[in-house]
């Protein structure tokens, strides 16, 4: 009932502040489009529903995940009702330590369904069996979240050594190294596959430029490792050339990646748009996410042709400091934003990532990972402060 009396005040508030905030604030969506064929029949004659949306609201699938992945999304979902968001979510649970896979289909089910999942990490213990897959990757690789899309930058009031970094990473999330191909036929002696497909290559470039031309970006840079993996690394690097020659507005230049971590540590400032396998694209995201802040910040993307996962960018459990409201929410609150750009509520993500970033001015308020003694829920507190308040406002990163 109070919550109910709450948001209808705030609906009236949100009226008039939310055409102030689409006024002063600028759209930041990331994500190439990419055509969706929901609702259309595929080629085996199977038809994927339409996104569910009633009565003008939409239905995302809320996956808590382990670690600080439950406490994270509380808050969201505290902020998102706070701030009138018309967003439901279906909350799945997914039990990282059973064996089964009920759970997993349950929440890739769930995601179907909806279009959309906002997810915590799911452990994955290494020390389970081989054939034990990791939930995350199954949920990538079930869906086809072929784009993993990261952007990196230089955050008003966090101290890093490196300023002005401004870098989106386009990372291959369904194969190469993640395969989970690996047997041990000879004791002793592993074989672990690494796949490249020139489908999937020519894919997550074709993506890259898409997404370059579309945000006004400069640049595409590939990482690899072709010196090596001739023909592995060679075929991505053969495809992403492809690419390139029909972006010709857009530069395109390549580097291998050991050189490319070195780079990044001491000038970041080079890189604009990076393309990168599976692996790769992880080690160079967390190197990234480091570089401006840490895991606590960057919020990530998973997108495909019919679905889209959004998460933080470095996929962290975060387990040692679970439930001591300690955590940094600021990269699964922006995670939040990316959602509701993609379901094209652009006026309250402009609204609810306008008050992060003013909340990220306040050092009093920093979390204890970016130097500071402010607690989870203080910083949430702030950004529903200044949302209530309609401003000041921070428009840009
Ligand atoms: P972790 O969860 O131990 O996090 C690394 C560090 O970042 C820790 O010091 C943690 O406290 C800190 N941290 C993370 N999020 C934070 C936040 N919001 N605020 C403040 N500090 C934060 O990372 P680790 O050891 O890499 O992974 C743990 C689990 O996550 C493992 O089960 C692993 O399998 C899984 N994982 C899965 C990935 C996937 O994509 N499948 C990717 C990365 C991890």
């Amino acid at each position: 009932m109070q919550v109910k009396l709450m948001c209808t005040v705030l609906y009236l508030f949100n009226d008039v502040g939310l055409r102030h905030y689409s006024r002063t604030t600028c759209l930041k969506v990331f994500g190439a489009a990419v055509n969706s064929q929901r609702g259309k029949p595929t080629y085996t004659g199977q038809i994927i529903p339409p996104p569910a949306k009633y009565g003008g609201r939409h239905t995302v699938a809320l996956i808590p995940g382990d670690g600080i992945g439950p406490e994270l999304l509380n808050h969201v979902r505290e902020l998102f009702r706070f701030s009138c968001v018309p967003v439901d979510f279906e909350v799945v649970h997914v039990n990282s330590s059973s064996t089964s896979e009920d759970d997993i289909n349950n929440a890739i089910m769930a995601i179907r369904r909806n279009g959309v999942a906002l997810k915590g990490n799911i452990e994955t213990n290494h020390t389970m069996p081989p054939n034990h897959k990791s939930r995350n990757n199954l949920l990538r690789t079930s869906l086809d979240l072929f784009a993993n899309m990261m952007h990196c930058q230089s955050l008003p009031g966090v101290q890093t050594r490196h300023k002005n970094i401004d870098i989106i990473i386009i990372r291959e999330n369904t194969e190469g190294e993640y395969s989970s191909l690996e047997h041990e036929s000879v004791p002793g002696v592993v074989e672990s596959l690494k796949i490249i497909t020139r489908n999937n290559s020519l894919r997550i470039a074709d993506y890259a430029f898409k997404l370059a031309r579309e945000k006004g970006r400069r640049r595409v840079t590939a990482v690899h490792k072709a010196n090596i993996m001739k023909l592995a690394d060679g075929l991505f690097l053969q495809c992403c050339k492809e690419v390139a020659s029909g972006y010709p507005d857009i530069e395109f230049d390549s580097m291998i990646v050991d050189n490319t971590t070195m780079q990044l540590v001491s000038k970041p400032q080079q890189f604009d748009v990076m393309l990168m396998p599976n692996l790769y694209g992880n080690v160079v995201s967390n190197v990234c996410a480091g570089l401006v802040g840490g895991p606590g910040l960057v919020p990530g993307a998973n997108y495909g042709r019919d679905y889209a996962v959004f998460e933080t960018a470095t996929r962290n459990t975060g387990k040692s400091i679970a439930n001591r409201n300690i955590a940094n929410p600021t990269a699964m609150l922006l995670a939040s934003c990316l959602m509701l750009d993609h379901l094209k509520l652009h006026d309250y993500a402009n609204m609810i990532r306008g008050a992060i970033l003013t909340t990220m001015n306040e050092t009093r308020l920093h979390t204890a990972d970016i130097g500071g003694q402010g607690t989870t829920s203080e910083v949430v507190q702030s950004i529903m402060r200044i949302i209530q308040s309609g401003g000041p406002l921070t428009t840009e990163i």
